[in-house]
């Protein structure tokens, strides 16, 4: 089914068949649906494959300012394997866990980029980082530490 789906008839990638599926298993593992595909957090499966990883204009605000999860179908459509290879392993902006991209093996990160490059281009490029104290002009989670709502009842 999956086949089907990902590989229609003449498609060129058919022969890279089985690093496509690992990257397919590596994001499903890697839980990277949650943030760069709107909606998977709340709907997981019900989002159909060929609507995911197209990033989100939900953005994240704490210290940093707002990062945003990027569009990772466009950005592998429009990055060479090996420059996506260092983008991936960069360091940016928190929520994204880049130290577990940093622990990926270089053919992990290229089975993830071969998946990407079979779903295809598709959606919009979410919305670029903004600075701490900028005004948000989108919806977004805070990422602010709050005291406890309850007082301790433990000895101290
Ligand atoms: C908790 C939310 C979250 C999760 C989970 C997450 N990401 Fe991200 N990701 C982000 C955000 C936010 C950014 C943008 C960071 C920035 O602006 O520096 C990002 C950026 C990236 C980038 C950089 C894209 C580029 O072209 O510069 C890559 C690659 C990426 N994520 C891949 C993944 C993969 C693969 C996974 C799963 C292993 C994953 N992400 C899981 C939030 C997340």
């Amino acid at each position: 089914m999956l086949c089907a789906a990902l590989f229609p008839a003449g498609a060129s990638f058919a022969t890279d068949t089985g690093d496509v599926a690992r990257g397919r298993y590596l994001i499903a593992i890697g839980g990277c649906n949650d943030c760069h595909t709107p909606g998977y957090a709340q709907q997981g499966e019900k989002i159909p494959e060929a609507a995911r990883l197209t990033g989100a204009g939900l953005g994240f605000s704490g210290p940093w300012g707002v990062s945003y999860p990027t569009n990772l179908r466009l950005a592998a459509a429009q990055t060479s394997e090996d420059e996506w290879q260092s983008r991936a392993r960069r360091n940016g902006l928190p929520p994204m866990p880049w130290s577990a991209l940093q622990a990926m093996s270089r053919d992990d990160l290229a089975a993830i980029y071969r998946y990407l490059r079979a779903l295809g281009p598709a959606g919009e490029a979410a919305p670029a980082a903004l600075a701490p104290g900028q005004a948000i002009p989108t919806p977004h989670f805070v990422f602010v530490p709050q005291p406890p709502t309850t007082t301790k009842t433990s000895s101290r």
